[in-house]
């Protein structure tokens, strides 16, 4: 569900009943299937607008301040050519060295200092709970980019909306989980979104990678069927979407221990075979080495439609929080 709204004075021309004017997207728990109804929506509309016109001025005069403490090549240009898209305008600070960071100012202090400057607020940062703390401290909407191993719920709604858009539901499908769970955020968030449907869920790691069991609790409550293995080969065959993800080398403190996992698993062309003709690869990408790249061209690589698919569901997100969707 929403949470309450922010910045109750409307412009005139804004859509005061937009349901997700004015809140934060923080965790994907604030979803119901209403919302992704509403969200897939939106987003395969942006798709047919920037197919036929490429850019339009539906935030014209808004300004989003993007800010990463943390590494992003997709996340970060997506945000930034969705608000482009939407003929809005962008301040982006990648490089938080150089900004008052580095003397030391406190995140609440940062974020009430760009809200000052812009109508959006999004952030990445390497501490679980951080984004929570920027939207307690804004008085306009923040958008969780990353909050260390927490949760990355704008790539799980784009996960989402690939799966819908590639398989045409959401329901009655088996999701295998693969690689390191402990640490991948995107796993985290995408396994509670999906326990709002009948899904079946795999995660597939090394013991010690395995997914914490908290967020196992979550969907099992739900009455989610749920499965841990050690190996891909048993639940591959029965597998609708296969989501793989890298090992997080960030988040070892040992070199040694990362460097003897992050081979743990690789889909290869010879590893696909055993797996059903109509299904689709994910990965929220960057891959170091856990997909060949002579997957790429199998057409149930999905990853990189994957990727482009962040761009629709940032600009319905942007839209949504601006109260323009
Ligand atoms: C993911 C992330 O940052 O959590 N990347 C992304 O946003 N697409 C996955 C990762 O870094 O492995």
């Amino acid at each position: 569900m929403p949470s309450p709204a922010k910045n109750p004075h409307l412009p005139f021309g804004d859509q005061r009943s937009a349901p997700w004017y004015g809140k934060d997207i923080i965790s994907v728990k604030q979803f119901s299937r209403t919302d992704l109804e509403y969200i897939f929506g939106v987003a395969h509309e942006m798709r047919v607008m920037v197919e036929r016109v490429g850019t339009f001025d539906l935030l014209k005069g808004k300004i989003l301040a993007s800010i990463f403490y943390e590494p992003s090549t997709r996340t970060s240009s997506s945000f930034i050519a969705a608000m482009e898209r939407l003929g809005g305008n962008v301040i982006n600070i990648n490089e938080v060295r150089y900004s008052s960071v580095a003397k030391g100012e406190s995140l609440p202090d940062t974020i009430r200092t760009l809200e000052c400057d812009a109508d959006v607020i999004v952030i990445r940062h390497p501490e679980l709970g951080s984004a929570a703390k920027a939207a307690e401290a804004a008085h306009k909407p923040v958008i969780n980019a990353g909050d260390g191993v927490g949760e990355h719920p704008t790539q799980a709604l784009l996960d989402a909306f690939t799966i819908h858009e590639e398989l045409g539901r959401m329901d009655d499908l088996t999701v295998t989980m693969l690689g390191d769970l402990k640490y991948g955020r995107t796993v985290h968030s995408l396994s509670r979104l999906l326990s709002l449907y009948n899904a079946k869920l795999n995660y597939v790691s090394p013991d010690i990678l395995r997914m914490p069991s908290e967020i196992i609790a979550e969907p099992e409550a739900k009455g989610m069927r749920q499965a841990e293995h050690r190996a891909l080969d048993k639940p591959l065959p029965e597998t609708d979407v296969l989501y793989v993800t890298r090992v997080q080398r960030e988040r070892f403190e040992d070199p040694a221990a990362y460097e003897k996992l992050k081979s743990a698993y690789i889909i290869s062309p010879e590893v696909m075979k055993a797996a059903k003709h109509k299904m689709i690869v994910m990965h929220p990408l960057p891959r170091v080495n856990e997909i060949s790249y002579a997957v790429d061209t199998d057409p149930r690589a999905a990853y990189f439609r994957q990727m482009r698919n962040g761009m629709y569901v940032r600009m319905a997100l942007l839209a949504a929080v601006l109260g323009k969707a």
